[in-house]
């Protein structure tokens, strides 16, 4: 079992997109292992979109993510990082199949509803730097034989 890094952005928390973009990732059979609210500071966001820190829009994409809270989670299944990234669809809104959450959701790149990690190796350094070890919960999933084979989990 993997677990990936979930943000749904500000525009998810203030459009009330917060319930539907969840119950998305829930009804495919992901395990909710961590949530919370939390205000991104550019101390935190200059770290995570490093990689874009030569971008034009970095100043505004930080602006736009320390608007408001963002809600912050992590999600465990088999290969979760991939099958999130399909989930979420392409980073541009408006390219983004329908049937995505992007697709289905988002006009924008910048405003595109949520920031899902991209590999194995960036999830677990983003999930160790928005949750402390005792905010991710290990327990049973009682229903984990409805949505995996034996062989699979
Ligand atoms: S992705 O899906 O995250 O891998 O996409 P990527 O192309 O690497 O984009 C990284 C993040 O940068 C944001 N982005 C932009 N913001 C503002 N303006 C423009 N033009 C723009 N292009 C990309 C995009 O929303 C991605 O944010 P995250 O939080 O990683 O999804």
């Amino acid at each position: 079992m993997e677990r990936t890094l979930v943000i749904l952005k500000p525009g998810t928390v203030q459009r009330g997109l917060i319930g539907e973009v969840t119950s998305r990732l829930e009804k495919k059979g992901l395990f909710l292992v961590g949530l919370k609210m939390q205000w991104l500071d550019d101390q935190i966001l200059s770290e995570h979109y490093s990689h874009l820190k030569d971008k034009p829009f970095f100043g505004l994409l930080k602006k736009a993510m320390s608007s408001c809270p963002v809600v912050l989670m992590c999600w465990e299944g088999k290969d979760a990082v991939s099958v999130v990234r399909t989930l979420i669809g392409p980073t541009n809104g408006r390219l983004a199949p329908a049937g995505t959450i992007r697709g289905d959701y988002s006009m924008s790149t910048q405003e595109n509803i949520i920031h899902a990690s991209d590999s194995t190796e960036n999830a677990e350094i983003e999930i160790n730097r928005f949750f402390k070890k005792e905010e991710l919960f290990d327990y049973q999933f009682k229903l984990i034989d409805s949505i995996y084979a034996s062989d699979e989990k």
